[in-house]
Formats: C-alpha cells, sequence, structure tokens
C-alpha cells in the first residue's frame, strides 16, 4: 500500500479560473481510485484549505499540515503530489527528494524557472526518486487517437508539428509535451521565437506572453512550428500532424473536443469523434500510470527527462526573443526571460487593474 501526502490543496475545485483550480483535489480523485494507494495527509500555508481537503477525503484532522516539512517528517509518504503555483514546483519538489520521497508527481509547468526546472530533475534523477509532472494530455482518449493515427504510418513519415496554444508556457507546456510524445520525445537542437507582451496575463501567478511566433527542430529532423495568441487562427485546429503522406488536426475548428480528422495526400478528411468522459478522466489514467511505474520500475511517459525537452523549448522561445536570435540547446540560462525582461522594463507591458 502506498501512502499518498498532497502539497498545496487549493480552496474549491468547484470554481476554477486562473488563479485556483484546487488540482491537488483531481489528484486526490485519482488516487482513491486505486487499490493501492491511501490518503494519509495533507499540507497547506493555509490551514482552512488543508482541513476542507481533509474533509472531503476523509485523513483525519492530525494529519493535516501548514508546514509541508512537518508533513514529511511525520508521516514519511511514499508518493507526494505538489500543487502549488510553479514558482514554489522546484524547491518543494527537491526538498521532498532530500527527504527521501520515492514518486513525487508535480503540476505544470515544471518550474518559474528553466534553472529550478533542470536542478529539481537533476536532484530526483542522483537520487532515484520517480519525478512526474501532470502532462495529462498524454493520455486524452481523441489525443492517443491522434497519436495511433501517426505511429501506424498512416501519414508517412513525421515531419512536422504545428501547434497553437493560448501560449507557450502554461498552457503550452501541455502542447509542447504531446507534440515530444507523438514525434519520438527527443530534444531539440534549436529555436528561434518572438513574442508580444502588452496586457498583462499572468496565469497561476506568472507571466504569459500574449503572442508568439517559434520555429524548432528536433534531433531527429522533425520540425516543429507554433503560433500563440491572436496569431493562432493560422491552422483550422488546434494542432495539426504532417507527414509525408498526410495530415491529422486534432481538435480541428469548428468541431467538438475529443474530435480528430486525419487524410493521407491522395483522400478526403475522414472525422473521428472520440468519447470523452470530463476533463479529468486523463488525470485518472495518468496518476494511474505514474503508480504502475512506481510498482514495476519502468519509466513512466510523465517523466521528468520527457518534461525537460519540451521545457527548454518553451524557455528557448522567451530566451530567442531576449536574444533576438536563434537559440542553440542546450540552453545555458537559469532564469525565465520573459519575467527578467518584464522586471528590467523591456517589455511594454501594462499591468491588469486587480
Ligand atoms: N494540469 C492541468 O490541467 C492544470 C490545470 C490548472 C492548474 N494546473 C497547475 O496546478 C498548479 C496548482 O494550481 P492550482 O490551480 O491547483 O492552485 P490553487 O491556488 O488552487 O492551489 C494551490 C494551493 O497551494 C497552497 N500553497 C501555496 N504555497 C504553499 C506552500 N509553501 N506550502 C503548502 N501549500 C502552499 C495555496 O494556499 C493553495 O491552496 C499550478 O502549477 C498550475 O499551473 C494544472
Amino acid at each position: 500500500m502506498y501512502d499518498v501526502t498532497f502539497i498545496g490543496t487549493g480552496a474549491d475545485p468547484d470554481n476554477p479560473d486562473v488563479s485556483g483550480y484546487a488540482m491537488a483535489y483531481h489528484h486526490a480523485n485519482a488516487y482513491d481510485r486505486l487499490e493501492n494507494c491511501e490518503l494519509v495527509a495533507c499540507a497547506d500555508i493555509i490551514p482552512e484549505n488543508a482541513s476542507a481537503f481533509a474533509n472531503a477525503f476523509g485523513i483525519d484532522e492530525a494529519e493535516t499540515f501548514q508546514d509541508y516539512e512537518e508533513m514529511l517528517a511525520e508521516v514519511d509518504p511514499d508518493i507526494v503530489s505538489v500543487c502549488v503555483p510553479p514558482a514554489l514546483h522546484a524547491e518543494i519538489v527537491i526538498d521532498c527528494a532530500r527527504h527521501g520521497v520515492p514518486a513525487i508527481h508535480c503540476e505544470k509547468p515544471m518550474d518559474l524557472t528553466w534553472g529550478g526546472a533542470r536542478r529539481m530533475t537533476d536532484t530526483c534523477w542522483r537520487r532515484g526518486v520517480q519525478l512526474t509532472f501532470n502532462h495529462q494530455r498524454r493520455f486524452k482518449p481523441s489525443w492517443v487517437r491522434a497519436r495511433e493515427i501517426v505511429t501506424s504510418g498512416s501519414i508517412g513519415e513525421i515531419e512536422r508539428v504545428e501547434l497553437t496554444p493560448p501560449n507557450v508556457f502554461d498552457w503550452g507546456t501541455h502542447a509542447f509535451d504531446y507534440a515530444g510524445y507523438v514525434t519520438g520525445d527527443r530534444p531539440a537542437d534549436w529555436v528561434i521565437g518572438q513574442i508580444d507582451y502588452r496586457d498583462e496575463q499572468y496565469w497561476f501567478g506568472a507571466h504569459n506572453e500574449n503572442q508568439a511566433q517559434a520555429q524548432w527542430v528536433y534531433d531527429n529532423g522533425v520540425v516543429g512550428l507554433i503560433s500563440t495568441g491572436i496569431g493562432g487562427s493560422v491552422i483550422p485546429a488546434f494542432m495539426r500532424i504532417v507527414g509525408t503522406d498526410g495530415t491529422v488536426d486534432i481538435e480541428p475548428e469548428g468541431d467538438e473536443n475529443g474530435d480528430v480528422r486525419w487524410r493521407t495526400s491522395e483522400g478526403s478528411w475522414k472525422h473521428e469523434s472520440i468519447e470523452e468522459d470530463d476533463w479529468t478522466e486523463p488525470i485518472d489514467s495518468g496518476i494511474e500510470h505514474i503508480v504502475e511505474c512506481l510498482e514495476n520500475g519502468h519509466e513512466p511517459e510523465l517523466s521528468a527527462k520527457n518534461a525537460l525537452n519540451s521545457t527548454e523549448i518553451i524557455f528557448g522561445i522567451w530566451e530567442s526573443s531576449r536574444r533576438r536570435g536563434r537559440v542553440d540547446f542546450p540552453l545555458e540560462i537559469d532564469d525565465n526571460p520573459l519575467e527578467a525582461m518584464v522586471a528590467a522594463g523591456d517589455l511594454p507591458v501594462t499591468q491588469k487593474e486587480t
């Protein structure tokens, strides 16, 4: 039986917005379905949040903590889900790893800085800790189906992925992660990009550009293109996968969530509507997968290694904008170029009135 604990419970999962989704509730529902997991404790700097969460999942009030280090010391968990804002991900994951927690499932994006993302990955790798990220779209049924079409060879050899999320960081991390999944989970060689940031877009405590354009190349030669914000209408789908003999569109324009269409260069579009329950279903599947991997020692699809490949492209795009040129990998910076440019007054961003 695995003892599971949570850091950052959130307040209210029924009222999600970009300042709080209470993701820990969705993680907890997923572990709760598994026979080999027991929800034993939670920590939140706001005691009422921890108490409400404990109450919702039958955790003893005595096992609620304000200080997560105290929780780690007292409970000695097997699995910790980290569901705090991105600025705290690396620090908390590293503390959990140093404590000796065998498996840590952290919310996306990896961290607010590229240095943090690298350090959390290195620390867990050196200590043999299974570190995973909640890039749950690898388990979204329609996206899984799109990957099946690609890997079956129906559109020939994959040549290019085209992505249109609202931004490269908060939402983009899911799109880049899936692009990695469909293209073979390879690192990129370089990226070139430009951004526009004029209206403050502060999601989960992090700046996100209003618009970006970028190109990168994976080390297997597959090309990536991304347009965010108002540029996202460049393709009539959320994501397009282009092969030597055809195209797959994920969530084509005008179609329902869960739809995929594809065609070979000779044929007409074939539409497939994939049945999907609610948006949290892939979180359940992802958590089931990481618990299985903890048991059998296999590398999880949601591994830090895979997440690091896509995170390098994200910070690389912002770094390319800062440097006004192509960025060759490995990315040798420590900070978050967008946050740094905002702090230095290099971008004309207007703060949102609160
Ligand atoms: N995978 C997805 O689809 C998805 C969707 C929404 C949000 N997220 C991500 O989930 C993460 C958490 O976002 P959320 O919306 O659940 O946030 P939230 O605000 O709902 O919950 C975060 C909780 O962390 C607590 N907290 C802050 N600092 C802490 C500390 N030092 N120790 C303990 N608790 C602390 C806060 O009090 C709060 O209760 C973010 O990284 C966000 O990007 C992922």
